[in-house]
């Protein structure tokens, strides 16, 4: 496995690699790895010759700069995994590789990166996309996988390359779950025993969301159905609810007659989680 910490680095490495017409799969991350991350190296890795994976707490998406201090950096335990899952090449940069200094580009999706988490998060989703476009110059890669946990950040990379034409095939991965329905996030390691065992309620509400959509059901009675599960767990406090189209993230009203992406946040203490599923009538 190679080790990149620089532009040249990383664009040697890839340039060797992907000679012969070999194909090239992208996973980038913040690091603080788990089975969820892995889980998409797998998926890039069935579809391509060789799979790169960045490591990078990119700090034009955080908010307060506490939450970046806070974000939990493990680069040994990182490289092990990577290491052990037969990964090609790892880039790890400096805050200055990636933003030079004198540096004044961004790149955002005008509407999507600013509804819905972006309207909580004012800058959040420029910030992905400003490094997303970044990393893709540099590691240069034919197919790049995301979480399908972090729904609104995958459209938002999918509108991004499209309306840029990035040569890059974007691919959603499907979110890991504990055994419990919990999905793996690295702010899991965060919750307390209480927090952690109460955060089942949100796989647990949008199962019983998927389940009522079978039925025949309204947008309205799914959303009746959620806020009731999620109050019913004295741990939870709901602070977001988007019943959604799946790709524009354009609301949804009337009866359940289309797929129907939920999208679910819930604060635990000073945790925030977030989960989504498309529900399908
Ligand atoms: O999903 C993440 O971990 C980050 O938002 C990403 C895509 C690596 C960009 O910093």
């Amino acid at each position: 496995m190679k080790i990149c910490r620089t532009v040249e680095e990383t664009r040697a490495a890839v340039a060797a690699l992907k000679t012969g017409g070999k194909r090239l799969g992208f996973v980038p991350t913040m690091g603080a790895l788990h089975d969820g991350h892995m889980s998409l190296v797998t998926l890039a890795r069935e579809v391509t010759d060789f799979v790169a994976v960045s490591i990078f707490v990119n700090p034009t998406q955080f908010g307060e700069d506490t939450d970046l201090q806070n974000y939990p950096r493990n680069e040994a335990r990182d490289l092990a995994m990577l290491q052990a899952a037969g990964v090609d090449v790892v880039f790890l940069p400096e805050v200055e590789t990636i933003y030079p200094p004198g540096h004044e580009t961004i790149v955002e999706t005008t509407r999507l990166a600013n509804i819905l988490h972006g309207a909580v998060r004012p800058g959040h989703f420029r910030g992905v996309t400003s490094v997303v476009t970044r990393l893709f110059n540099i590691v240069q890669p034919d197919v790049a996988v995301f979480g399908e946990k972090d729904y609104q950040q995958l459209q938002v990379i999918k509108r991004m390359v499209a309306d840029l034409h990035v040569p890059v095939t974007i691919l959603g991965g499907p979110t890991r779950r504990e055994a419990d329905g919990l999905a793996m996030s690295s702010r899991n390691a965060r919750l307390t025993d209480a927090d952690r065992a109460a955060a089942v309620v949100l796989s647990k509400a949008l199962n019983a969301a998927a389940d009522l959509a079978q039925t025949g059901t309204s947008v309205a009675a799914i959303r009746a159905l959620i806020e009731a599960i999620i109050a019913s767990e004295p741990r939870a406090s709901l602070k977001g609810l988007d019943t959604v189209t799946p790709d524009t993230l354009e609301p949804v009203e009337g009866p359940l007659t289309q797929p129907l992406a939920v999208m679910l946040s819930v604060q635990f203490s000073d945790i925030l989680l977030i989960d989504q599923k498309v529900i399908q009538p």
